[in-house]
C-alpha cells in the first residue's frame, strides 16, 4: 500500500529538535524518510553529529551558522520547521517586564524565524517549491497575563509575519503555515506540573489540573502529546497538504473557547 505521507528525498531543517516537540518532530520526519538537520545550543546523545548543528538561534550569528550549515550538509532545504520558542520572563504582570525581558522574548520567538527565512526561503523561491512551518501558540489569541504577556505578543508578531510571508511567496511555489499548540506534555511541562503538585501537596494529576484550570480548562481533559503535534506538522509539510498555505492550525484539545 502507498504510504500516506513520505518524505523520501526531502531535506528538512527543524530548529529546537533536541527536546520536547522538536525531538518528536525530528523523529517522525526521519521515520517518514526525510534527511533531517536539527539544531539547539547543545547536542542530545540521541542525535548524531552529522545531523546536528550547535548554535544559539537567539543571535544573528547563530542564525547565520545554522543557515550556512544547512546549505553545506543538505544542499538545500525543502522543509523548514521553526520549532524554537519559549518564555523565560518573570511573573508579576506587564509592569514587571523590562526592555531586556521583552528583547529576550522577541529574540527567541520572532527573530530566529525571520532571519532563517531570509536566508533560506530565497532558494525555495528559485526552485519554485518549499514549505515553511512556524510554530506559534494559542497564547497569540489567548494571552495569559501573569508571566507570558511578552511571549504571547511575540507569538502574535510571528503569526502576522508568517501570514505576510505566505502571501508573498505562495505564487512562487512556497507554502507557509502556522501550527498553534495549546499545552503540550513535554518533559519540561511534566517537571513543571510536578513542581506545582509538590507546592500544592497533590499528585501529578493534581499538578496537571492546576495548569489546565489556569488555561480555563481543556475540553479533552489532557494536554497534547509532542507526537500529536509532530503528526500535524508532518501532514502540513507533506504533499497531502499541497493546497494549504497561509493558515494557522490549532492543536489544543479545544482550549480556545471561541470560533
Ligand atoms: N510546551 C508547550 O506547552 C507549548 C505550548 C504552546 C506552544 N509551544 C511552542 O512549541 C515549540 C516547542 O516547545 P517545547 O515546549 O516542545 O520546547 P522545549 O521542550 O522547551 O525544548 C526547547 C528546545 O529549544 C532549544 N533551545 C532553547 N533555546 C535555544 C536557543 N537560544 N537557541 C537554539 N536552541 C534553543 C533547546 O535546546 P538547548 O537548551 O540545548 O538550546 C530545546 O531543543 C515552541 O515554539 C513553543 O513556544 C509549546
Amino acid at each position: 500500500m502507498k504510504e500516506f505521507i513520505s518524505f523520501k528525498g526531502k531535506r528538512a531543517l527543524i530548529t529546537a529538535g533536541t527536546k520536547g516537540t522538536g525531538a518528536a518532530t525530528v523523529a517522525l520526519f526521519r521515520e517518514l524518510g526525510a534527511q533531517v538537520l536539527t539544531t539547539a545550543r547543545s547536542r542530545h546523545e540521541a542525535i548524531s553529529d552529522e545531523s546536528f548543528v550547535a548554535a544559539d538561534l537567539a543571535t544573528e550569528e547563530g542564525s547565520a551558522i545554522v543557515a550556512r550549515t544547512a546549505c553545506q550538509r543538505l544542499g538545500a532545504v525543502d522543509i523548514l520547521v521553526h520549532m524554537l520558542g519559549g518564555s523565560s520572563a518573570p511573573g508579576g504582570g506587564f509592569a514587571a517586564l523590562t526592555d531586556s525581558d521583552w528583547h529576550k522574548e522577541l529574540y527567541l520567538n520572532l527573530f530566529p524565524a525571520i532571519r532563517l527565512d531570509r536566508q533560506l526561503v530565497p532558494q525555495m523561491i528559485n526552485r519554485g517549491s518549499g514549505v515553511v512551518i512556524h510554530v506559534s501558540s494559542i497564547q497569540r489569541t489567548l494571552p495569559l497575563p501573569e508571566s507570558t504577556t511578552a511571549y504571547a505578543a511575540a507569538k502574535a508578531a510571528l503569526s502576522t509575519y508568517s501570514k505576510a510571508l505566505s502571501k508573498e511567496v505562495a505564487p512562487k511555489g512556497v507554502r507557509v503555515l502556522r501550527v498553534a499548540p495549546g499545552w503540550i506534555e513535554t518533559e519540561a511541562a511534566v517537571r513543571y506540573a510536578e513542581r506545582l503538585a509538590e507546592g500544592a501537596g497533590t499528585d501529578y494529576e493534581g499538578g496537571k489540573k492546576i495548569i489546565m484550570d489556569a488555561l480555563g480548562g481543556i475540553p479533552i481533559g489532557r494536554p497534547a502529546k509532542p507526537e500529536e503535534v509532530a503528526s500535524l506538522i508532518a501532514f502540513l509539510a507533506s504533499d497531502r497538504a499541497a493546497a494549504i498555505t497561509g493558515a494557522e492550525y490549532l492543536i489544543d484539545g479545544g482550549t480556545v473557547p471561541t470560533v
